[in-house]
């Protein structure tokens, strides 16, 4: 079996701010992945460009849907972004064949509570895992934080979540055991501060309702830029908690958000 990148169709487009955007495309058969993993996706090579540009994505949507989901930064000079965020309804898009990755229910034992802390489009995988029903049988509380600079990068979690009580899958289970907390570093918000302040000062968990992070309960899954993974990690690792793996599971998880 060959292992060039499948030939896909974009199925719709939404633009949230000048910086970030989602769309979804066609799903082959054949493709399988688990909710939180990522995959190359690219676009087909053009007189400029001679060989296709392909990045790492996580997939957004959870691993039982039909489509493919991906959110996504826009970047004016990315090599990829620049022209990815001009693609429309029709237009052809390029798929891996190989998901892989680490923010994945496997890579943590068993535990009581998940903690998915996310800052910007850190957000795509955990959107794929809040809307898998498996989730919510491992563990009774989840809880989904997302840090971003303004109001409007929220935008696109904050109707995810909301949208979640309806889901005719996953609406019954989620319940009230998801829990959203959304915080804002540069503009005025109920919630403000970077995630790592937020762990370290006790307010998330004041905020939460739950007790400081334990080895004992707690599993964490990180995702973000390299610097909040680097940091929030070492804080992580200061309540106890280890790194897991697919072939190691453990206490936490993480995993760089696509930039570029
Ligand atoms: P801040 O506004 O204080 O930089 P970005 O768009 O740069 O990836 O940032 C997304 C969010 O992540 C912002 O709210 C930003 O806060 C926060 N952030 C950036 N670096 C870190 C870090 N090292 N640890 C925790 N949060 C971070």
């Amino acid at each position: 079996m060959s292992n060039a990148p499948t030939e896909e169709k974009v199925l719709s487009v939404e633009h949230f701010t000048d910086r970030l955007f989602r769309f979804e495309i066609s799903r082959p058969a054949s493709f399988r992945f688990r909710s939180g993993e990522f995959i190359m996706i690219g676009l087909p090579k053009t007189e400029e460009q001679r060989k296709p540009i392909m990045r790492a994505y996580s997939v957004a949507s959870p691993s039982w849907d039909d489509k493919l989901e991906f959110y996504s930064i826009k970047v004016p000079d990315g090599p990829l972004t620049s022209r990815l965020q001009k693609i429309q309804g029709g237009d052809t898009i390029l798929l891996g064949k190989k998901p892989v990755g680490t923010l994945v229910l496997d890579a943590l034992l068993p535990g009581k509570r998940l903690y998915m802390f996310s800052t910007g489009t850190g957000i795509a995988p955990f959107a794929s895992l809040i809307r898998d029903p498996e989730t919510y049988e491992r563990y009774d509380q989840v809880i989904l934080t997302h840090t971003c600079r303004q109001k409007a990068e929220l935008s696109y979690g904050l109707r995810l979540v909301n949208d979640l009580k309806d889901d005719p899958l996953v609406g019954e289970m989620v319940g009230d055991k998801l829990l959203h907390v959304a915080s804002l570093t540069r503009e005025d918000y109920p919630l403000k501060g970077r995630i790592t302040t937020l762990i370290e000062s006790g307010e998330l968990f004041n905020n939460a309702g739950t007790p400081p992070l334990n080895p004992e309960e707690d599993r964490v899954m990180i995702c973000g830029s390299k610097d909040m993974i680097d940091d929030t990690a070492a804080i992580v690792e200061k309540f106890g908690l280890k790194e897991g793996s697919n072939s190691n599971p453990a206490e936490f998880v993480v995993e760089k958000s696509f930039v570029g």
